[in-house]
């Protein structure tokens, strides 16, 4: 069946994996037919991670986007229902970080912050929920953190956005229970990725990979219709890195 999945920050890091891990799904699964909508805002990463999926036969179409301009947010999803119809799958992974001691946080670190990670994931859920609670079917995920709901001594901006995006997670589902809308949160330890930047070898190997993210989302996409993986815990083996 078709399926039209809208990924935001789908190139780079985990919302690269889980494109990836979308469009292999289409060989191993014969009623899935993924039309992946990669949206972020360098569009010389979509086109690679496009070019990757559609050699595992998935049809990917690219609307390079800043979610935390609003009449982007409306180009993205007006322009995908005009070529495709509807919208299945939402993943709110796109997501900022600033990491200094709380002294350092400037205003444009925290305005920076807000913009994409609260503002632009609101605004995005708020459209596409909009369209889903007509369909009365679709599934958003929303890639969070743990720090959600742990704190870490460098990262009190990037925390109060995590802990607002699991406010706007725990509010949208008390809406998406009456029109069979799965909401599922994804709260992941440090992964490694281009967020972290330079990362020393003794850290990177007890972090976890983009990929130990990417395929519990997709199993939780693939359960039975009439169930709701409500949230996926994911730490590494050694636990949080604190920071
Ligand atoms: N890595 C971790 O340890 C970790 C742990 C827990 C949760 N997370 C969360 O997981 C998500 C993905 O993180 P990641 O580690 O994969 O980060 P990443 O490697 O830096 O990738 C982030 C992606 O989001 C896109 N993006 C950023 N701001 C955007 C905006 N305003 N509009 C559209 N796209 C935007 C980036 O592309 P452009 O810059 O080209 O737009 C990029 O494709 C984030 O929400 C992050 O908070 C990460």
């Amino acid at each position: 069946m078709k399926q039209i999945i809208i990924i935001t920050g789908a190139g780079k890091g985990i919302g690269k994996s889980i494109a990836l891990d979308f469009a292999q799904a289409t060989n191993k699964k014969n009623d899935f037919k993924p039309v992946l909508i990669l949206a972020s805002r360098t569009a010389s990463d979509l086109e690679a991670v496009a070019d990757e999926c559609r050699s595992y036969g998935a049809a990917s179409d690219i609307i390079q986007t800043d979610i935390a301009d609003i009449a982007q947010i409306d180009r993205l999803v007006t322009t995908t229902l005009e070529r495709h119809g509807s919208i299945d799958c939402l993943v709110n992974n796109a997501g900022v970080g600033r990491f200094k001691v709380l002294g350092d946080m400037t205003e444009e670190d925290f305005d920076y912050t807000m913009a994409t990670n609260l503002k632009g994931t609101f605004f995005l859920t708020q459209k596409v929920f909009a369209v889903m609670e007509k369909q009365k079917s679709g599934h958003i995920f929303f890639i969070t953190s743990i720090a959600a709901e742990t704190a870490f001594k460098s990262s009190s901006v990037y925390s109060m956005s995590k802990f607002g995006q699991k406010g706007l997670v725990e509010t949208i589902r008390l809406y998406a229970k009456n029109c069979n809308v799965r909401i599922t949160n994804v709260m992941p330890g440090a992964v490694y990725t281009p967020m972290w930047g330079e990362v020393p070898d003794t850290k990177k190997n007890v972090m976890m990979m983009p990929e130990d993210i990417s395929a519990p989302v997709v199993q939780a996409y693939f359960t039975a219709q009439r169930t709701s993986v409500e949230e996926l815990v994911i730490r590494p083996v050694c636990g949080d890195i604190n920071e």
